[in-house]
């Protein structure tokens, strides 16, 4: 049996495997299709400090081995995902890590401090990087704003933080730095990347909202593109998600640097995969004669003749 614990700062999981936020629900939806007690932990849909009513629809359309959303964070807000909610997903077996959208930084440091009345969570994951909400949801396309939000939120939480970040912006390592130095457990790389779906014919966009995110197999290069390009540069654990579909998708995040993945779009056409992928990722180590998940983390070889992926900041 390989080891499959993690340790991403002070956030430790039994295994690698979470299932990403928007995903799951409450994880009730899930219960006749997921074994709780193999997952690595469970990340439900971002809650807001007021309810949101969300975007539009349609909210959802497939695209080529994509799938674009622009949900606007619909939800019934923290004191209700207090009320209803932490209990019940608190008494399953499996780590919670409740994930929070402020729309400024004073917000999420009050949705962080109510969190923090809830030692039985693993962690909080600010959602820093939500395309779909107009009014400054999506703080992490600048490194100052990241690095302020995470630091008045370390203030107040003593929760491992987890921070979101976007691939939307033009230099990713610089806002992973910043969720470092703001003192974030670690980053989860990546949110989605802003897509349109056009419908020609009516010369309409399909999605009510216009603009969407786009997730599924279509984003993977993409996400692990920037894990090698964070992983090379800043010393903070990354938390890989983007398309990942089977278990040799979660090898190569693990390789490119990733100490732990999200299983997200795939859970929509798979609901059982992610409480399937410990065990086969088990397995695997163990055929590769591989004793610990950790040893396997950024052993990605460059070749000697292609540049690093980012230089060091
Ligand atoms: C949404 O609710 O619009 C999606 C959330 C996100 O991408 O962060």
């Amino acid at each position: 049996m390989a080891d499959l614990t993690v340790e991403l700062n002070r956030l430790k999981l039994r295994n690698p495997i979470l299932v990403a936020s928007g995903t799951f629900g409450y994880a009730k939806e899930a219960t006749a299709f997921v074994d709780f007690s193999q997952l690595g932990g469970i990340i439900p849909k971002t809650v807001t400090l007021l309810p949101r009513e969300g975007n539009p629809p349609p909210r959802t359309v497939e695209t080529s081995c994509g799938l674009l959303n622009s949900i606007g964070l619909d939800n019934d807000g923290i004191d209700t995902f207090i009320e209803k909610h932490i209990d019940y997903l608190t008494s399953l077996d499996c780590p919670i890590i409740a994930n929070v959208a402020g729309h400024n930084a004073e917000e999420f440091v009050v949705l962080a401090e109510k969190l923090n009345a809830f030692p039985q969570l693993a962690g909080v994951e600010l959602n820093m990087s939500c395309p779909n909400v107009s009014g400054g949801v999506d703080f992490a396309t600048n490194p100052d704003m990241t690095r302020q939000v995470l630091a008045a939120v370390r203030e107040k939480c003593n929760l491992p933080i987890i921070a979101k970040l976007t691939p939307n912006v033009t230099n990713i390592v610089e806002i992973a730095a910043a969720a470092a130095e703001g003192g974030a457990d670690a980053v989860t790389l990546i949110n989605t990347l802003m897509g349109v779906a056009i419908d020609w014919r009516r010369r309409k966009p399909i999605l009510g909202n216009v603009f969407g995110g786009l997730s599924g197999p279509a984003i993977k290069p993409v996400a692990l593109r920037i894990v090698c390009q964070v992983a090379q540069a800043v010393e903070i654990p990354i938390i890989g998600v983007g398309g990942i579909q089977n278990l040799d998708d979660v090898m190569e995040f693990l390789v490119a640097g990733a100490s732990a993945v999200q299983i997200g779009t795939a859970s929509f056409y798979t609901p059982g995969l992610a409480s399937r992928l410990p065990g086969e990722l088990n397995e695997l180590l163990d055929h590769e004669g591989v004793a610990r998940v950790n040893d396997i983390v950024g052993t990605l070889q460059y070749p000697n003749s292609v540049p690093a992926p980012c230089a060091k900041v």
